[in-house]
């Protein structure tokens, strides 16, 4: 090969490599990185990503190069001359790729293996998904519940997850995993947060009627503001103060994504306008306090006319002061509403 030809085909290929580099550097592609899981992963994709560009600059340049010097020219109708394969050629671009995906499996291998496994000093979350809310609760802190995930900075996370009625799956695009939820199954993820900040926690499987509307946030706190948090979510819902504790179990349960209720500062569509109980109760023949308790344990027993049955779950497992305090809370919120 003619010196001459090597420099073409190299100068091509560093201009195709560079443009294609620049696309895949310069254009933000991928979410804020929030997580050592998400790094690992993250690693992996910009190790593919880097064997792509290189082959991709090579068949550019081999391509751009043909096209350039092996042009026929516009008179010529003759056949190409006839080629019998190149068996060197052939095993070289066999076992190129060969080592290549091989490399891509081994390093996936490696990074699932690393991101599945349990680190030290583990802190568990176990997550309820149901249709059509999030809800996590903290052992480690008398099983108080809260309707977002809050997490400590650089601790190891073991997410524990029960369905309760359908498929779903958790995933904070920030920190990179996704886990499906399977009613029957105990599926885990670990997670390391290293990064402060509020995320979105998203469904990814469609789940029914409000799949979209089923998220909520993670925040990610110091250790020290996330100590404090634990401290006060368990003392302000064991508090004798019902208006106080029944506002804070508003807050902690999945309520506000469904359903409307002023004092709460909630917007939700799906569910009947929390605002409005008194007359719904009155509708329904039945006195306000029964008929909001028997709806948040037992919600398939009364359905509301115009809204679809099934759709809210029952949430009897509530300990007895939060319920109560949260019926309380509901009766004086919706009588000044
Ligand atoms: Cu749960 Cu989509």
């Amino acid at each position: 090969m003619r010196r001459g030809s090597i420099l073409g085909l190299l100068g091509i290929g560093i201009v195709a490599g560079g443009i294609a580099t620049a696309v895949a550097v310069l254009i933000p592609w991928l979410p804020e990185d929030a997580s050592r899981e998400r790094g690992r992963i993250d690693f992996v994709f910009w190790f593919t990503i880097g064997i792509c560009i290189m082959i991709f600059a090579i068949v550019v340049a081999v391509l751009v190069y043909s096209i350039l010097n092996f042009r026929a020219k516009p008179d010529d109708n003759t056949d190409g001359p006839p080629i019998h394969g190149h068996t060197g050629l052939e095993i070289i671009w066999t076992i190129i790729p060969t080592i290549l995906v091989t490399a891509i499996g081994i390093v996936s291998a490696i990074v699932l293996a690393k991101n599945d496994a349990q680190g030290k000093d583990v802190f568990r979350v176990n997550v309820t998904a149901q249709q059509f809310a999030w809800s996590f609760s903290y052992p480690e802190a008398h099983n108080l519940t809260s309707g977002t995930l809050r997490l400590p900075l650089g601790r190891s996370i073991e997410l524990s997850f029960r369905a309760l009625d359908v498929i779903h799956s958790f995933w904070v695009p920030q920190f990179g995993q996704k886990q499906d939820t399977v009613p029957g199954l105990h599926t885990q993820l670990h997670i390391t947060p290293d990064k402060l900040g509020t995320f979105p926690v998203i469904c990814t499987e469609l789940c029914g009627l409000g799949h979209a509307t089923m998220r909520t946030t993670a925040i990610v706190m110091t250790p020290a503001a996330f100590d404090k948090w634990l401290k006060g979510q368990t003392k302000a819902t064991t508090s004798p103060n019902a208006s106080v504790s029944g506002a804070a179990v508003f807050k902690n349960q999945p309520c506000g994504s469904c359903h409307t209720l002023t004092a709460a500062g909630a917007t939700g569509k799906i569910g009947p306008d929390l605002d409005k109980l008194p007359q719904w109760a009155a509708q329904a023949k039945q006195p306000l306090q029964q008929f909001i308790h028997t709806s948040i344990v037992d919600p398939n027993a009364y359905v509301q006319p115009g809204f679809p049955k099934n759709v809210m779950p029952p949430f009897s497992s509530l300990p007895k002061a939060q319920l109560d305090a949260l019926v309380q809370y509901l009766i004086q919120s919706s009588k000044k509403g």
